[in-house]
């Protein structure tokens, strides 16, 4: 009798294990791990993406923005997560793919990972603070060239989309100015609209607003079409600068070994969000993308190969391919191919 006292407690624990295992996901909320600051562009999507979400699963959606390292450490948190579908990675090309090439990760960005949709994209564009005295972008990149050494720009971190678009734009121009790293662009947009430093090379969704509503400068979006948002703003190519063209594309992720049931059960509830009406006109206003229809489920008819390094073992880089979303591809540095589309394309 006091044997069987004794197994008690333990029954107890493997009918509570077995009875949570028969629960339908989702029976709790979800956490989405945003890797910047709240109020900057992926917090704004993941917040619009979230509310329809919610509405289709019928469990709420937990924001939690885990910053630092130009995203590395919130993707690093969700890379180490149970794989059971409660904590999501959201994120772009820069958090998923170039802080592969440039940084000594923990976690690694093509085997740690479950692809769940391809979200919209976002094109860049080039702002500065109000005082700066150019009317367009030729006045403006004339500012830069006489102010050399003495601009700021702000940026999300080493490796953030915006520290690569402004490099790019340096090279473009060829000039340099002194980047300044945040959390996030929601707190640089905030410094910028205060006056603290000089220009973003922003993600068009975070500044757009403050664009409209006469706070800061815009000079040139790096999309081949203006924004329908925005149609005052040139494109860089009008504006004279027509090597200045890219575009972020953004993903969401669970930690690899998610059950497919669920993986496919949250890219259902993302399709869905996508095709909701409100959902589109919030991300029309801001200037994002949409992805197509056939992206936005990822498959996986082809493995990735890593790259082989000199010696012959695998190399620590993403692979490399040209078959990718151009308009996240184009004068783009090869190494930093994104890996996402191409699971989606092909
Ligand atoms: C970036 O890479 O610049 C980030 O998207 C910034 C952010 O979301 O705050």
């Amino acid at each position: 009798m006091s044997k069987l006292r004794s197994l008690v407690p333990l029954i107890a624990i493997l009918a509570s294990v077995a009875s949570a295992g028969a629960q339908p996901y989702p029976s709790r909320p979800i956490t989405m791990v945003v890797p910047f600051a709240a109020g900057g562009p992926v917090d704004t999507v993941a917040r619009i993406l979230s509310e329809p979400m919610r509405a289709t699963l019928g469990q709420t959606f937990v924001i939690e923005n885990a910053t630092g390292a130009a995203g590395s450490i919130g993707v690093g948190r969700v890379a180490r997560a149970a794989a059971d579908g409660y904590t999501l990675s959201i994120g772009h090309w820069s958090t998923h793919v170039v802080n592969g090439a440039i940084y000594a990760l923990q976690y690694d960005l093509l085997r740690d990972f479950e692809p769940i949709a391809l979200l919209p994209s976002n094109p860049m564009i080039v702002v500065s603070k109000n005082a700066v005295p150019a009317k367009d972008l030729a006045e403006f990149i004339a500012w830069l060239k006489s102010n050399q050494g003495r601009v700021s720009a702000g940026t999300a971190g080493a490796g953030s989309a915006t520290h690569i678009a402004g490099v790019y734009f340096q090279r473009a121009i060829g000039t340099d100015f002194q980047f300044v790293p945040y959390r996030g662009t929601g707190p640089a947009l905030q410094d910028l609209v205060a006056g603290q430093i000089d220009l973003i090379v922003d993600q068009a969704s975070n500044s757009v607003q403050q664009v409209r509503d006469g706070k800061i400068r815009a000079y040139a979006v790096t999309a081949a079409r203006r924004l329908p948002s925005a149609p005052d703003i040139p494109t860089a190519a009008e504006a004279g600068l027509p090597s200045l063209n890219m575009s972020v594309w953004y993903g969401l992720w669970a930690p690899r070994g998610t059950p497919k049931d669920i993986v496919t059960k949250l890219n259902a509830a993302v399709v869905h969000a996508l095709a909701d009406a409100n959902v589109r006109q919030r991300f029309g206003e801001l200037g994002l993308e949409l992805p197509r229809a056939e992206q936005q489920t990822p498959r996986r008819s082809a493995p990735i190969r890593r790259p082989r390094s000199r010696n012959g073992g695998p190399s620590s880089r993403p692979p490399t391919s040209r078959g990718n979303d151009p308009r996240a591809m184009e004068h783009f540095p090869e190494k930093w191919v994104p890996v996402f589309p191409r699971k989606c394309d092909q």
